[in-house]
């Protein structure tokens, strides 16, 4: 289905090309002031030098091919040459018909749909989820389920960082701690166990302390570099207990992703691009993109535009060792084997922005993608407290994203107890507390998702738990709203199968209904932007327009049951867009709050 506005903007250009003038200058849009029109256009402005006429001559002309316009009832041609436009009720149902039984309200599909990889998550094994992790883990899932509701072929993939010297340092803490495990006897022959020999909580606690204990002893150091040589090596013993981490550590995370409402399709990480490293590099060497330079294996990714110096990638270092960028170069390697990318999105921290740049001109300069592949950083912003500095506990640590999430749904329980006192109905301590929680998150995802991206934004909890305002619980009690409203004709008898819209009563239901019909534009925006927070803003103005016109119109007391069945009608669509526009968020409305 069109876009609304390209439908308004057909409908002008056929009329300025049968005043004589060029169609291209009849662009619509909408209207900065909506206290004079819904929409307008600017055309005559732009084509007066063109057509060397006054622009109120062109806006005249146009204006007259458009008296028996069906879809403009008001074309007012104003000095010094706009067209401010209103549209036909008629035109607005139909659209709006449209989008009842189109699928997915209307949004066209892509003809060449895209296979696209979204990495985001990035948690590290056998390390707590901080707050760190909640912006990649917020912004990826909304981006991944946008670009699959667009109609590309998304794939979402944790990358952990599984690998490397950390995994070294807790198998080496797990020796000093339990030297006679079976995993350090290099002559055992046998099954090992299938328990892993310790708990999450233990493995939370080991890798701080043996990253404090290498930072102080060197010989432990030497150690747990001996203990990541092996396992990169494949001993067994150090493989069966690094599968034993990764257990414990995953299913650690799925629960943790799964209060998030994040769903990966892939829980690859940092350890399956290990293989893929020793033919990259000496692909890279044999075809002359890698060099020595200090004793490191680097290739050059600086180009001749370039503002500012981008440094050579350093694919080994002097000894031999892969780095950061040699696992991700690997995976790109890995992932254009196995699935074929058009484009690999990377969410992370903006910080990183240089290395991705980094990453990509080598990733494309040494041939691991084809040049059409898109590689595509979104680098986020810092979450901060309310002192604007990065968010950190009362006590001053990095919180736990567990504990920060405990907080919020506390206190979202106090404001749903609050709001329920003040309303006179009594909740029920176990429902209260399963709505704080969907509220709750919606509160969180929310509270970052309306923020662009690359911004910081001040993580302020009473802000984000607020029934008012620019806050997720407010969108979710529109929809909770809705919903009670189509109960309650129901309960009145009436049919929602057999509502059908109308055309709109009054300016607010006018307003409202135009607000809805940009569903579509908002989707392609926020998908070519990579910009969750275009859903934000449109669902949020979707919640005042639609609270503007049910404060205005009495739904339920409406005696003429056609004009009562269509608002419901209209409900129901709000409804259904509403919900589907918080699910690619990442969260959920609950029945009742
Ligand atoms: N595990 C990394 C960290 O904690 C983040 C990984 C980001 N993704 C990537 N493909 N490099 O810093």
């Amino acid at each position: 289905m069109k876009k609304i506005l390209d439908m308004l903007t057909e409908e002008m250009q056929k009329a300025f090309e049968a005043a004589g003038y060029e169609g291209a200058l009849g662009r619509v849009t909408v209207s900065n002031r909506p206290d004079l029109c819904e929409y307008q256009c600017n055309g005559a402005m732009a084509g007066a030098k063109q057509y060397k006429k006054a622009p109120i001559m062109i806006a005249n002309d146009v204006a007259a091919k458009l008296v028996n316009s069906k879809v403009f009832q008001e074309v007012e041609a104003v000095a010094p040459g706009f067209l401010n436009l209103k549209i036909t009720e008629e035109f607005l149902l139909e659209y709006l018909q449209g989008m009842e039984s189109a699928d997915k309200f209307g949004l066209d599909m892509p003809a060449n749909p895209k296979k696209i990889i979204v990495d985001y998550g990035g948690p590290n094994i056998a390390k707590a989820l901080h707050v760190g992790h909640l912006r990649p883990a917020i912004i990826g899932e909304s981006v991944k389920r946008i670009a699959r509701f667009v109609g590309h072929d998304v794939v979402g993939d944790i990358h952990m960082g599984d690998w490397g010297m950390p995994m070294g340092l807790i198998i080496q803490e797990l020796q000093e701690r339990y030297p006679n495990l079976p995993y350090f006897d290099e002559d055992f022959q046998g099954e090992y166990p299938e328990e892993a020999p310790f708990t999450i909580a233990e493995l939370e606690e080991i890798y701080p302390t043996a990253s404090g204990k290498s930072k102080e002893d060197p010989a432990y150091k030497e150690k747990a570099m001996e203990a990541t040589l092996k396992l990169q090596n494949g001993e067994r013993g150090h493989r069966a207990l690094w599968n034993h981490i990764m257990r414990v550590s995953i299913a650690d995370l799925k629960r943790n992703y799964s209060n998030l409402n994040v769903e990966f399709d892939l829980w690859k990480g940092e350890s399956d691009a290990h293989d893929w490293i020793p033919d990259m590099v000496k692909d890279m060497k044999e075809d002359g993109y890698a060099y020595i330079s200090d004793g490191a294996l680097v290739v050059d990714v600086k180009e001749e535009s370039d503002t500012k110096e981008i440094p050579p990638c350093i694919i080994l270092k002097s000894d031999g060792a892969a780095l950061y960028n040699t696992t991700d170069l690997a995976t790109i390697k890995m992932r254009m084997v196995e699935y074929q990318p058009d484009k690999i999105i990377y969410v992370t921290d903006k910080r990183q922005d240089l290395y991705f740049e980094q990453v990509f001109r080598c990733a494309k300069k040494t041939k691991l993608v084809k040049p059409e592949t898109e590689l595509f950083h979104i680098g986020f912003g810092t979450m901060n407290g309310k002192d604007g500095k990065p968010y950190k506990t009362r006590q001053g640590g990095v919180p736990r994203l567990e504990n920060l999430i405990g907080e919020i749904n506390e206190e979202m329980l106090r404001k749903i107890k609050e709001n329920s006192e003040t309303k006179g109905y009594r909740v029920d301590e176990e429902e209260a507390s399963k709505t704080a929680q969907i509220v709750g998150l919606a509160a969180v995802k929310y509270g970052d998702l309306s923020n662009q991206p690359a911004k910081d934004y001040v993580f302020d909890v009473d802000r984000f738990t607020s029934f008012e305002g620019d806050t997720g619980p407010y969108v979710l009690y529109t929809i909770v709203r809705i919903k009670s409203i189509l109960a309650k004709y129901k309960e009145q008898g009436g049919d929602l199968e057999k509502a059908q819209l109308q055309t709109a009563q009054n300016a607010s239901e006018k307003a409202f209904v135009m607000e809805l019909a940009k569903f579509n534009g908002i989707m392609e925006a926020a998908y070519e932007e990579s910009a969750p927070n275009k859903i934000c803003a449109y669902i949020y103005d979707l919640a005042n327009q639609f609270n503007r016109f049910y404060h205005e119109t009495p739904i339920l007391s409406e005696e003429n049951a056609v004009k009562k069945a269509g608002w419901i009608a209209l409900l129901e669509l709000t409804r259904d867009i509403l919900e589907t526009c918080i699910d690619l968020l990442g969260f959920s409305a609950p029945e009742r709050m």
